[in-house]
């Protein structure tokens, strides 16, 4: 096969490279890359889903528009905010898929909330996985051929499939979510091409530190085809201690194994599993539940604090991404 040539059953990237060179294009322009917010961590467990599904609830509510993709098979964004027995909302991943393999823009099943838009994971985000499986090894593929060690940034096109489905809808949006699965390194490194800044959870314990790390070597790969990608910062999740020497250390620990790229948010999500997992349950965030008959008295008070948290780091979230924002104004 000749070394150009794109084999009949991959997606043709001709789309995909025409819009990440209008992206870069348009940089010149003064775009808004502050927009696009993925949520990351190489590691399960370490509350991407719940800070996706609190913080855009949180924003919406303050009269933005919000969109949630959720690139994960579990589709727990659904679980979050209660729309899994809802087949309007709730399409298994096959919005995503039909934007990804059809090359269209990404669009959202309706809204979970008022101004809450979502694009839902589900199993048929397995199809999307497979072809971009088969992207990166046509692309390794390539560079063989030309005797290469590695790949360039345009054999790696294929990493740019959701930025060229999220580009045409980026303008609708004040905040756009992704929420990513921790398992598969071919949706994180689309995540990352598509964002302009990445909000990293991390609980305390030495695995999920680990994951930090795979993390920052994605973003390295990923940065090829995205300079402007940004980390946010890291969220302490389900931390069990307020002693602030202990967050200290934590913290300090976090700033290392990023090679201190990247702020630790001042708030942390505390430890309160019985008050995460009811809210998971009724498909209400935290928030919502604050001061709701449908939980029991005795969950209240611990539901009140998680809420508390979650509303406090959504207010840090946008200053830090209002301060983006004027950071890439000046240097326009
Ligand atoms: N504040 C909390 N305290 C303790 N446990 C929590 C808290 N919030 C959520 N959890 C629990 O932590 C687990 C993981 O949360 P979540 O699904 O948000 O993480 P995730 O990083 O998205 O996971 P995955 O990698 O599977 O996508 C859930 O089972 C949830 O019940
Ligand atoms: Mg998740």
């Amino acid at each position: 096969m000749p070394a150009q040539t794109v084999p009949f059953d991959l997606v043709d990237l001709a789309e995909v490279r025409r819009a990440l060179q209008r992206r870069d294009d348009a940089a010149d322009d003064h775009i808004d890359r502050t927009r696009i917010l993925v949520i990351i961590n190489g590691k399960g467990g370490v509350g991407k889903s719940s800070l996706a599904s609190a913080i855009a609830v949180a924003i919406a509510k303050t009269r933005r528009r919000v969109l949630l993709v959720e690139l994960d098979e579990q589709g727990n964004n659904a679980e979050d905010l209660g729309y899994t027995k809802d087949p309007a909302l709730n399409d298994d991943g096959a919005a995503q898929k039909t934007a990804i393999l059809d090359g269209k823009p990404l669009q959202p099943t309706g809204t979970a909330r008022p101004n809450l838009h979502v694009v839902p994971g589900g199993a048929l985000l397995e199809d999307i996985v497979e072809e971009l499986y088969c992207q990166r090894r046509h692309a390794r593929m390539r560079a063989t051929q030309r005797g290469a060690d590695l790949p360039t940034p345009d054999d790696n096109a294929w990493m740019g499939m959701y930025a060229a489905a999220i580009e045409p809808v980026r303008d609708d949006y004040d905040l756009i979510i992704l929420d990513v699965a921790p398992g598969s390194e071919v949706l994180q490194l689309q995540a990352l091409v598509a964002g302009d800044s990445a909000l990293i959870p991390s609980r305390s314990d030495p695995s999920s530190r680990k994951g930090l790390r795979t993390v920052a070597r994605r973003f390295a790969q990923a940065r090829e085809l995205n300079e402007f990608l940004r980390i946010l910062g890291v969220v302490l999740f389900a931390t069990n201690s307020s002693a602030t020497k202990v967050q200290a250390k934590i913290v300090e620990s976090l700033q290392k194994d990023l090679r201190g790229a990247a702020p630790v948010f001042e708030q942390s999500i505390r430890y309160v599993e019985a008050a995460a997992v009811k809210a998971r349950d009724l498909g209400k965030v935290p928030q919502e539940l604050r001061s709701s008959e449908e939980i029991d008295p005795a969950l209240r008070k611990s539901m009140k604090l998680l809420a508390g948290d979650y509303q406090s780091l959504s207010i840090e979230v946008m200053q830090a991404l209002a301060e983006l924002h004027n950071e890439q104004e000046g240097e326009a």
